[in-house]
């Protein structure tokens, strides 16, 4: 064993291993990294690369951050993990309260599990249990077209289901409800054949749908989309009118992404359940919450059977806990409205250029998120060469070149990030 691991680890590595979405072996091969500290990751052959990923937007301080790191190290001495099944401790007490706290109100009930496609899961299923102790069968989900909510089976069928992740798993998922794309910022926010076919979807099948879950502002691994809040509260507004439940999954846009702490901030509305994960550890540890109404809450506990029925063995890992308080506090202390500005801004200054460019169609900047989308896939052979060439780390996937970098970048790592962009778009 330690042999192959001293001699040729990544060709064992690679005839064994999945990576995300690949064939084995993974094509390009994956670059191994050794370390990582602030917005640089070590690569084994001595390489630095500037992330301009966050790891899948969730390493929003940046990587190996002394704070996240004792809070760790300290919870590790008292105990990394116990089961949440009749225990309780202090590192969950904690986080709940601080997610009570920074979230619209009135979501003050929370639960927390492993990852972003169980909080979906966990969503879905109290919005069910809520009707269903009502006395009401609704178990069919409304959702918009381009949006993206996970890869476990309830989370797929309310992801994209043509231009997406999960086309060929379409026999196995339940048919659900899709409404319409919302329109880009650069699209007419009130073109009525949109509006029209939505309000007749609502009319036609709210009674069997429990909730609509959506991404709040920006579409993420649907198609990088960002929307209008006006039209979000028009969703919301429907949502109130027909009787459905409005499930905000904020994984991806959360913790300050877009500019608000989060999505639904910029149009001011709370919605009956919400979707936490990436960003909630700042990175550190695999965990996400599902937090939602009293409302919602009290009605499960108060009919049959009683109880909500999920409990997932690593449920409020306190290791996971303990660096997502830090997390959260470390961002509250820091002046990260400001920060998100100033990236927003130049991300907008360095990229809105492009949009002339023949290869591209067009550019989109929220808040810490820079988007190029071309005509054409990006070739991945190349754009690694590319990548590791310029000392930046971009994950392009199909026509989208985009960034979401640690909040902690200056302007000169930024800067660079932009720059590969474009050469990546000239491909
Ligand atoms: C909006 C959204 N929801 C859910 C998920 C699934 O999260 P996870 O990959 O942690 O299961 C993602 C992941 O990209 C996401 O962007």
């Amino acid at each position: 064993m330690v042999s192959i691991m001293n001699s040729d680890w990544q060709a064992y590595e690679s005839t064994h291993t999945w990576h995300p979405y690949t064939s084995i072996p993974a094509s390009p091969a994956p670059l191994a990294v050794a370390s990582a500290s602030g917005v640089y990751l070590e690569l084994e052959d001595g390489n630095r690369l500037i992330d301009g990923m966050s790891s899948w937007w969730a390493a929003i301080h940046g990587y190996n951050h002394p704070v996240l790191n004792d809070a760790m190290i300290d919870q590790i001495g008292r105990m990394s993990h116990v089961m949440f099944g009749g225990l309780t401790h202090k590192p969950a007490a904690k986080l709940i309260r601080q997610l009570v706290e920074i979230t619209p109100q009135p979501l003050t009930r929370v639960f927390l599990c492993d990852s972003g496609s169980i909080s979906v899961e966990v969503a879905l299923k109290m919005a069910f249990q809520y009707w269903h102790g009502r006395g009401r069968k609704k178990h069919r989900f409304m959702t918009l077209r381009r949006g993206y909510h996970g890869d476990t089976i309830g989370a797929m069928s309310v992801s994209d289901p043509d231009n997406g992740l999960h086309k060929m798993f379409s026999g196995l998922l339940v048919q659900q409800i899709f409404l319409p794309a919302p329109p880009l910022l650069t699209d007419d926010l009130l073109e009525s054949e949109r509006l029209t076919e939505t309000r007749k979807l609502f009319e036609k099948h709210h009674k069997e749908c429990a909730a609509l879950i959506l991404e709040p502002i920006v579409q993420g691994a649907g198609g990088m989309r960002m929307y209008s809040p006006q039209y979000l509260q028009i969703l919301k507004e429907l949502c109130v009118e027909f009787d459905v439940l409005l499930i905000a999954d904020e994984i991806a846009t959360g913790f300050g992404r877009t500019g608000e702490m989060f999505g639904c901030n910029h149009a001011g509305i709370s919605p009956d359940i919400m979707c936490l994960g990436k960003a909630l550890t700042g990175g550190m540890m695999t965990m996400a919450a599902t937090l939602c109404t009293a409302t919602v809450a009290d009605q499960i506990c108060a009919s049959e059977p009683g109880v909500f029925m999920h409990g997932p063995t690593f449920m409020a890992n306190p290791l996971a806990c303990s660096v997502a308080s830090a997390s959260i506090s470390l961002l509250l202390d820091s002046d990260w409205k400001q920060c998100i500005q100033s990236i927003e801004a130049q991300l907008n200054e360095s990229l809105s250029e492009l949009g002339a460019s023949r290869n591209v169609d067009s550019v989109r900047v929220m808040g810490a998120i820079g988007v190029i989308e071309t005509h054409r896939p990006v070739d991945m052979k190349a754009a690694t060469a590319v990548l590791l060439e310029s000392g930046v780390w971009l994950r392009p996937f199909g026509k989208l070149i985009y960034t979401m970098p640690p909040y902690t970048i200056n302007k000169s790592q930024l800067s660079e990030v932009a720059r590969t962009m474009a050469k990546l778009a000239a491909l």
